[in-house]
């Protein structure tokens, strides 16, 4: 820290790791937010001693800055219509889905687009305000595109890093957006954009070709490594490849600690202590396929290849943007396929799914990580999905086994898992059926690979080598390296 209100590493994103809640007593109290962008970033600020600037997830309330278990939270203030415009309508109804290979068609409003150069520019200003003198600041996804620019324009004397946690679409797809133009500037404010996957980077690259004519450097992107280049504004913006992961080596403390494993098999046992667990743990987000795990297992009863005696599905869905149409057209869809499956081949002992709509603690999942025969992760599209890595990381008896969308970021790690097309009904029924049947052998030849990558690939390597590559674009080590 330089002086009291300023900071030498700042990161902004569009929500703190804690959000304000209303009791309905009135009186209010933080919570961790939901999401993986921080469960990646809150072990990385706080070993950085920087500040993290954001929304407090309530509209219409003014909160000053403050520390919260150690991390200092500067809110940023957004009312009702910049909740509505800025966040479900043109983060979550347009860019989202768009992101997302259009899993749902992408609503395009001119007043949404208004709201988002608003409330982008209110992100900017606060993060003005708070960086020192030649500080690094990181900008988080797809919320906050238009920040880099904005900043550089207030401050040219910072190094600004953004990073995009959700998949970059093709230039065939973005190419629909009214304001493409104006989105791509935005980002090349940063000297670093960072991309999850090396696809994701070339997207970027061939679209800014293509749409602005500027010369990109011919140079191979791989992953970690600082890659391509584009010619912007008389400066060099670098873009390149960063799989985020999860804080693993913790993870598996956790997971291996008498606490945890004791709820695990007490979380067995209150489960009626089914021959086989499954698990999802997703936010209750269309593009996350928890209806396509449901179908798979409905057929796979209704064809007598899964015993309703030996089997249950705990699946978890935190809920998530809940006003947006299509969530709650998700929710509603989700909800009749499990009492449906309820109906059908729950047994007098147990539901053959324990449906939970909320979110649970540290703990408790990584005892139901720790529990679970068969982890289910079958996205449409996602970034990453830091759900299948945090099962890697707690499977600390190298046992068990995780059906993977090749559709998620993390399938390009995850090698050994049973990659699964999620479009391909047939092929997610023989997947899960495999993973049920596995051998121990089969289990530890698959779970062993996975766990060494995910433990020597983890949180921090991947924050460190963004921001190594960040002050060599900048030309200057960064602050928090
Ligand atoms: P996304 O960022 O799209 O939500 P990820 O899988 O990358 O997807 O990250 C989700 C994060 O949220 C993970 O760290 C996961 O542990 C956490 N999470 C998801 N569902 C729950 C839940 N019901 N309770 C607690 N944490 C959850
Ligand atoms: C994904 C996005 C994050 C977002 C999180 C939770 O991880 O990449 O930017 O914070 O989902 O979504 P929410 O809309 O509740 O912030």
């Amino acid at each position: 820290m330089t002086q009291a209100s300023t900071a030498d590493f700042v990161v902004v994103a569009n929500r703190l790791p804690v959000d304000l809640e209303t009791a309905p007593d009135g009186s209010t109290r933080w919570r961790r937010s939901p999401g993986g962008l921080v469960t990646a970033l809150e072990p990385i600020l706080r070993h950085n001693a920087g500040a993290w600037v954001g929304w407090p997830g309530i509209s219409d309330i003014e909160v000053d800055p403050l520390v919260e278990d150690g991390l200092q939270l500067h809110p940023v203030t957004l009312d009702a219509d910049d909740f509505e415009g800025y966040y479900e309508g043109f983060s979550n109804a347009t860019l989202w889905p768009l992101y997302h290979d259009l899993v749902v068609k992408p609503a395009y409003h001119r007043h949404w687009w208004q709201s988002y150069q608003e409330v982008n520019r209110k992100f900017a200003e606060a993060t003005a305000a708070v960086a020192a003198p030649g500080a690094t600041v990181w900008v988080q996804d797809y919320q906050l595109q238009l920040v880099p620019a904005l900043l550089r324009s207030l401050r040219p004397d910072l190094t600004i890093g953004l990073f995009l946690h959700i998949p970059f679409p093709p230039a065939e797809l973005f190419m629909q957006l009214p304001w493409r133009r104006s989105l791509v500037e935005g980002m090349l404010g940063a000297d670093l954009i960072g991309f999850q996957l090396p696809g994701g980077a070339d997207n970027f690259r061939v679209l800014v070709r293509d749409l602005l004519g500027l010369p990109v450097s011919r140079r191979a992107i791989r992953p970690g490594n600082r890659t391509g280049t584009i010619e912007f504004d008389s400066r060099t913006v670098h873009v390149g490849a960063f799989p985020i992961s999860t804080d693993s080596a913790t993870l598996d403390r956790s997971a291996r600690s008498r606490a945890v494993q004791r709820r695990a098999a007490e979380l067995r046992a209150d489960l009626g202590a089914p021959q086989t667990l499954l698990l999802g743990v997703d936010r209750l987000d269309y593009t996350k396929g928890i209806d396509v795990r449901l179908r798979a297992l409905e057929e796979l009863l209704a064809e007598g290849r899964i015993d309703p005696h030996q089997v249950c599905l705990v699946q978890i869905a935190t809920p998530s943007r809940e006003r947006v149409d299509h969530y709650d057209v998700q929710r509603r869809s989700i909800e009749q396929q499990v009492s449906r499956i309820n109906g059908e081949f729950s047994t007098f002992s147990r539901p053959l799914v324990h449906y939970i709509h909320r979110s649970v603690g540290k703990s408790t999942l990584a005892a139901l990580y720790a529990a679970s025969d068969v982890m289910l992760v079958t996205p449409l599209r996602d970034g990453m999905n830091l759900v299948a890595k945090e099962y890697v990381a707690c499977r600390t008896k190298v046992d068990g086994a995780l059906v993977l969308s090749e559709f998620a970021g993390a399938a390009k790690e995850l090698r050994q898992s049973y990659l699964v097309n999620p479009h391909d009904l047939d092929q997610v029924k023989d997947a899960i059926v495999a993973a049920i049947e596995q051998s121990p052998a089969e289990a530890r030849r698959r779970m062993l690979p996975m766990r060494r990558q995910v433990l020597t690939h983890d949180v921090a390597r991947w924050a460190r080598t963004f921001l190594t590559a960040l002050g060599r674009a900048a030309g200057r080590p960064v602050m928090a390296e």
